[in-house]
């Protein structure tokens, strides 16, 4: 919820870097947060490897190092991810965006569960209004225009500053583009998954597309759910980390959505982690050159792609590390070599 309009807080930090949310008034931080992992308990092991009070310094941390805008959903956590945020958000005083979304799940068959859906985000979250409003991925039987009707209908109350959609591909993307120009209105954001590991936003033209319509990209699992990190190795890959009720409750999410990030990273095996070694090399390489870690140099590529990643941080170090991506540029011929480097590891994007 804005406290006051963004542009304001610029004028008087003219040093925080600031990015225009689709063709809003609203400027955001080149670099967001999300919150996934918190208050999530089935799958992130919240309150076992972090806690509440991690994740509030994390946020206190993010916020103080310019970050302005913070990614969550009714889904994450079973509603806790909202509500947490919401405290949290309720502790400043700077203009921060926050976006939450919308999940049509199939047994959602009516059109208006959709501002009813938005009504009880807004209660978790303790807010009046939201500043973006996202559609979070398209699930039949429900048509994608009766969804996108229903976005329209949420931006006419006033409840929702702007509206996006999520997981949408060029083709829904410029559909709902359509919908929303013959009602006078605009689409502000498609969030996708987009990442070293994943630049199928850029190969199907979604990235083009979304610069052409004055659409902000929100890249999601920018870090590949911290395998580009580097932190991992074939001895132990990222599935290590979960215990085994965390790694039955992946499984389900893997039959249910297959595609969902959350279930490729975990597919990182050790096979994995070896054929992404030159990629990871690679940032550290680059990320030695500005003396900067793989971590910001991953980060600051998304960025450099005209993107705007959102970053999953669970705790201090995490939150301090990513917000050192911010204020700083890779050179045209750093992200060419990532480029080359990484379109040769795309197979994980399908496969992994
Ligand atoms: N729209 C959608 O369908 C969708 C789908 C997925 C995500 N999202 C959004 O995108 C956000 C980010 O995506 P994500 O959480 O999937 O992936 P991510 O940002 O690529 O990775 C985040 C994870 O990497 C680890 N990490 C983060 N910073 C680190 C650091 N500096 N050093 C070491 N490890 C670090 C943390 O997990 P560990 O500490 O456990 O390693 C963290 O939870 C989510 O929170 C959510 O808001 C949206």
């Amino acid at each position: 919820m804005s406290k006051m309009p963004a542009e304001e807080n610029q004028a008087r930090n003219p040093e925080l870097p600031r990015v225009q949310l689709g063709r809003t008034d609203m400027m955001v931080s080149p670099l967001g947060v999300g919150t996934w992992s918190w208050g999530d308990h089935m799958i992130w092991g919240y309150g076992q490897s972090y806690t509440r009070q991690d994740l509030e310094t994390a946020f206190r941390i993010s916020v103080e190092k310019g970050i302005n805008f913070f990614d969550t959903a009714e889904a994450y956590g079973w509603g806790q991810a909202e509500r947490l945020l919401g405290q949290f958000v309720r502790l400043r005083t700077e203009p921060l965006v926050i976006g939450t979304k919308f999940l049509p799940s199939p047994w959602r068959l009516r059109k208006s569960s959709l501002l009813a859906a938005l009504e009880n985000s807004l209660n978790r979250l303790d807010m009046e209004r939201v500043d973006l409003y996202q559609f979070h991925k398209h699930f039949p039987p429900v048509s994608f225009e009766t969804w996108m009707d229903s976005l329209t209908e949420a931006l006419e109350t006033g409840k929702t500053r702007a509206v996006g959609i999520s997981n949408c591909n060029c083709h829904q993307m410029l559909q709902a583009v359509d919908l929303f120009s013959e009602r006078g209105m605009s689409l502000s954001s498609n969030q996708v998954e987009f990442s070293l590991l994943n630049r199928e936003p850029e190969y199907e033209g979604l990235l083009e597309a979304c610069h052409q319509q004055g659409i902000t990209l929100i890249a999601y699992s920018p870090l590949a759910m911290g395998v580009l990190t580097g932190k991992y190795t074939p001895e132990h890959p990222p599935i290590h980390k979960f215990r085994l009720k965390e790694r039955l409750a992946l499984h389900a999410y893997s039959l249910v959505l297959p595609a969902c990030s959350a279930a490729k990273a975990c597919q990182f095996g050790p096979d994995e982690i070896i054929q992404i070694q030159p990629l990871i090399d690679l940032l550290g390489d680059i990320a030695a050159a500005h003396d900067k870690t793989p971590t910001q140099v991953a980060l600051n590529w998304v960025m450099c792609k005209g993107a705007v990643p959102i970053v999953g941080v669970k705790n201090e170090r995490q939150a301090l590390e990513n917000a050192g991506a911010l204020g700083w540029s890779l050179k045209g011929t750093e992200v060419a070599e990532l480029d080359e480097v990484s379109s040769k590891m795309q197979h994980f994007a399908d496969s992994a």
